[in-house]
């Protein structure tokens, strides 16, 4: 398995004990028994070390608390791990987040890519002296962005390709598209050889309770209200963020420099439609939650300030030119998921204990029904 494709050896994941990111630790440690792994990782609000419990071989995880702004740390470890593969995750990711304070998300997603971006050429091309002929079979810098920095479909539009025109609509969604362009052009420029997916939204363990699915899994549980922003026929492209992993593995290892990649689940319902089943899993599950029928809960509240209307994502490129195909239907990936969720009561409460999580929920929710 692991001598398909360019080698890898040493990997610097960022963001790693984030949701996508540590689902990639877990992931990465399983399916290339060679690879060693350094993880990069701020903890914010949205990072924690309980999502690195239980690895398979935790003696080939190397766990740094850091920001990827801070140069000289991303130094030394480029050079001490002599890190020849870059997977960036580490961002501000929450759009309601953004909106109400955009400043972070330029700090990290667009200034901390630059810091990284910039200490790899420095310590690949320049310290190291990897010459032009052998970059692409070397190294790779490979970052991790969305299908938001596309805007939003109407609903008789196809679907985005990699040929899109950026038309991001969410300060969350300008930051990713500024730190792609960024990359991009270090590949122009510079020839670091670099890839990117844009990918739909994931769904799956760990994620932080602020998103989606996992925010309607743990209110239902408590028999709180499941907010639904205005008519709630918003569409987004479901992927489980297993079959993620698996799409960005296969790029680090097939993947051309200089290219982009997008990455899509196939599964394109309402909102209304991902919370209606969420809460049918629940009742099948839980038959005798005093909260079923879990519907019940479901409550429209006022919209996020310029909500995207829909997301689609064309794949073709990927599944031709790498033979990547998600594995998970919806309704599968939301049973694993709710499964997973209802399995880890303690998980789950080690976010809920967090200040900063409770003053979100009352900052954000109780403001929104109120203004209903
Ligand atoms: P997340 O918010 O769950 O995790 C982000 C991680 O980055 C956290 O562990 C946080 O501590 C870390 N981090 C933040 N700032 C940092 C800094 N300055 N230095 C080091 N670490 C820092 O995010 P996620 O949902 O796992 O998303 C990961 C990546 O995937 C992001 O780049 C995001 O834009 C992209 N993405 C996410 C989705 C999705 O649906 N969640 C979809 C497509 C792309
Ligand atoms: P989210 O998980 O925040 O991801 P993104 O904004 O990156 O797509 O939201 C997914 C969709 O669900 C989006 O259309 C907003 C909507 N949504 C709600 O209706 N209620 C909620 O409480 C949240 C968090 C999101």
């Amino acid at each position: 398995m692991t001598d398909i494709g360019r080698p890898m050896q040493n990997v610097l994941i960022t963001g790693g004990a984030g949701f996508i990111g540590s689902n990639f630790v877990h992931f990465l440690l399983n399916r290339d028994p060679e690879v060693e792994i350094v993880n990069l990782d701020a903890l914010t609000y949205a990072g924690s070390t309980e999502n690195l419990k239980g690895l398979s071989d935790p003696s080939r995880h190397n766990f740094f608390h850091g920001d990827i702004n801070d140069r000289t740390l991303v130094e030394q470890i480029l050079r001490d791990h002599r890190i020849d593969t870059i997977v960036h995750f580490a961002a501000e990711s929450h759009v309601d987040r953004s909106i109400l304070g955009p400043e972070q998300f330029i700090q990290t997603n667009i200034v901390g890519t630059h810091t990284l971006l910039n200490a790899a050429r420095h310590f690949w091309l320049q310290e190291q002296s990897i010459v032009p002929e052998q970059l692409a079979q070397r190294v790779r810098f490979h970052h991790i962005s969305t299908d938001e920095v596309f805007g939003s479909l109407e609903p008789d539009d196809p679907p985005f390709s990699e040929s899109t025109p950026y038309a991001p609509n969410s300060p969350y969604a300008a930051s990713k598209a500024a730190s792609d362009h960024l990359v991009r052009a270090y590949w122009h420029t510079y020839g670091l050889p670099i890839t990117i997916t844009n990918c739909s939204n994931n769904y799956g363990p760990y994620q932080f309770l602020e998103k989606l699915i996992p925010l309607m899994i743990t209110n239902a549980l408590q028999g709180l209200p499941l907010p639904i922003y205005g008519d709630g026929l918003q569409v987004r492209d479901w992927l489980y963020v297993g079959d993620h992993c698996e799409a960005i593995w296969t790029v680090l290892r097939n993947g051309k420099p200089g290219e982009t990649y997008n990455v899509g689940g196939d599964n394109q319902p309402f909102n209304i439609t991902v919370v209606e089943t969420l809460c049918d899993i629940l009742d099948e599950l839980h038959p005798n939650s005093a909260y079923a029928p879990h519907k019940e809960l479901v409550q429209s509240v006022k919209d996020r300030p310029g909500h995207d209307r829909r997301y689609a994502m064309d794949i073709t490129k990927i599944h031709k030119e790498l033979g990547w195909t998600p594995t998970h239907s919806l309704a599968e990936g939301l049973m694993k998921t709710v499964t997973w969720y209802l399995n880890n009561p303690e998980w789950i409460e080690s976010i809920r204990s967090q200040e900063d999580y409770q003053n979100w929920m009352k900052k954000n929710y109780i403001k929104r029904g109120e203004e209903t």
